[in-house]
């Protein structure tokens, strides 16, 4: 029987253990030697990286990943690595954008009028760009107005965006083109027309009103039950007609700034005009949906004069002690009783009196077939400088 006796294995296990510690002697330092480089190396790396990234790009907020701005020192290039909810959105290689024409300079840049053609097809519509210098933190923004239409503005009653531009430079919106477009300044056109003219004002009367009435409450509800915004700014040069009196409310800046920021700058709620705003918005800056039925009793009063000027015997400033002391405006000659009312409801001083956008639909959809079908006239032709003193709009 061969018994390996194991006086071999014992030396040669004292041999190895004495060798392995000896080696653990060796590797145990270079191993952390060699790990704290490659942690330092990693940390540093990390550092350097995050350097460079903050200096050349801006990285939008979660809901945007992937998108980042990176500064070229004349401009702003877009870069996309993951399609983001704007993916969709992004104008398609084959779309043109022909004959260009200036409008007027917006809050982010020149709006143009302009042709966008694909294909075959071609349409009208509003290029909003973003100018050429703009701070990274405007860039941002102005990605965000376009998301802002992408999420919040799809109901047929608000402003539609058809496509945008924000991977590169030049970043623009291009949104449907409407129109007459600026309601306020349709109303006007009616008074000037002559009554033999047989064109659009033929139609245009009380009954007309309910159905304008009734798709702006319908846009405003949308964005209240569905997004819980409120508008802010609710009057005829906010909302957009199209053929068929047609309604798309625009002049969405404030819900814009409640939807990206959460609450709406009191210098931004306050360069609404006086004559608009509800009590509340005026003492305490209180902006709810309540106070958008308010300006709505207003806009309703618009609707029914052809523009006129509200409380036109007052000063913007005299209107609140009015209010307060009661002080209502009287029924407009062209205006039904029941119509009347509603604004009436509109005005009331506690704003939970105030119906709700559901029961305004509800009332003017029950109201309609009573409404007067007799063209709405005005004698006046309106004078945009007696209409700015009058209305306390300052252009
Ligand atoms: C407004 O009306 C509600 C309900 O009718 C009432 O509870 C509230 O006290 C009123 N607010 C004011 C300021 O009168």
């Amino acid at each position: 029987m061969d018994v390996q006796t194991p006086p071999c294995n014992t030396t040669s296990e004292n041999q190895c253990g004495v060798k392995s510690s000896s080696y653990a002697l060796i590797i145990i330092p270079v191993l952390l030697a060699v790990s704290t480089v490659i942690v330092v190396a990693l940390i540093v790396y990390s550092v350097c990286c995050k350097r460079q990234e903050r200096a050349v790009t801006v990285v939008f907020n979660s809901d945007t990943s992937g998108k980042r701005v990176r500064s070229t020192g004349c401009g702003s290039v877009l870069v996309s690595t993951v399609s983001g909810p704007l993916g969709p959105w992004e104008i398609p290689e084959d779309c043109v954008l022909e004959e260009l024409a200036f409008l007027h300079t917006g809050r982010y840049g020149p709006v143009c009028r302009s042709q966008l053609s694909a294909g075959q097809v071609t349409s009208a519509v509003v290029v909003k760009t973003l100018r050429d210098s703009t701070s990274q933190a405007e860039v941002k923004e102005f990605v965000n107005w376009a998301r802002f239409h992408a999420v919040v503005s799809r109901h047929e009653n608000l402003v539609q965006m058809l496509f945008c531009q924000t991977r590169h430079v030049p970043m623009y919106l291009v949104l449907e083109d409407v129109n007459p477009g600026n309601l306020l300044h349709f109303l006007w056109s009616l008074r000037n027309e002559d009554p033999g003219t047989p064109s659009q004002s033929q139609q245009f009367c009380e009954k007309s009103v309910y159905l304008l009435a009734k798709q702006v409450a319908a846009g405003l509800e949308y964005l209240h039950s569905e997004h819980r915004l409120v508008h802010g700014d609710v009057a005829a040069r906010s909302v957009l007609i199209g053929a068929g009196l047609s309604v798309r409310v625009a002049g969405l800046g404030m819900a814009f700034e409640a939807w990206e920021t959460g609450k709406v700058a009191n210098r931004r709620a306050a360069e609404v005009p006086l004559k608009w705003q509800a009590p509340e918005r005026i003492t305490h800056l209180a902006m709810t949906t309540r106070s958008d039925v308010w300006s709505f009793g207003i806009l309703l009063y618009e609707l029914v004069t052809l523009g006129a000027p509200p409380y036109p015997g007052l000063e913007p400033l005299d209107v609140l002690p009015q209010i307060r002391s009661s002080y209502r405006m009287e029924k407009p000659e062209s205006c039904g009783t029941p119509l009347y009312e509603l604004m009436k409801c509109c005005w009331m001083l506690n704003s939970s009196d105030r119906p709700t956008f559901p029961a305004i639909i509800q009332l003017l959809q029950s109201y309609t077939d009573l409404a007067d079908t007799k063209r709405l006239s005005s004698l006046e032709s309106m004078n945009i400088f007696e209409y700015s003193k009058k209305a306390g709009v300052f252009p």
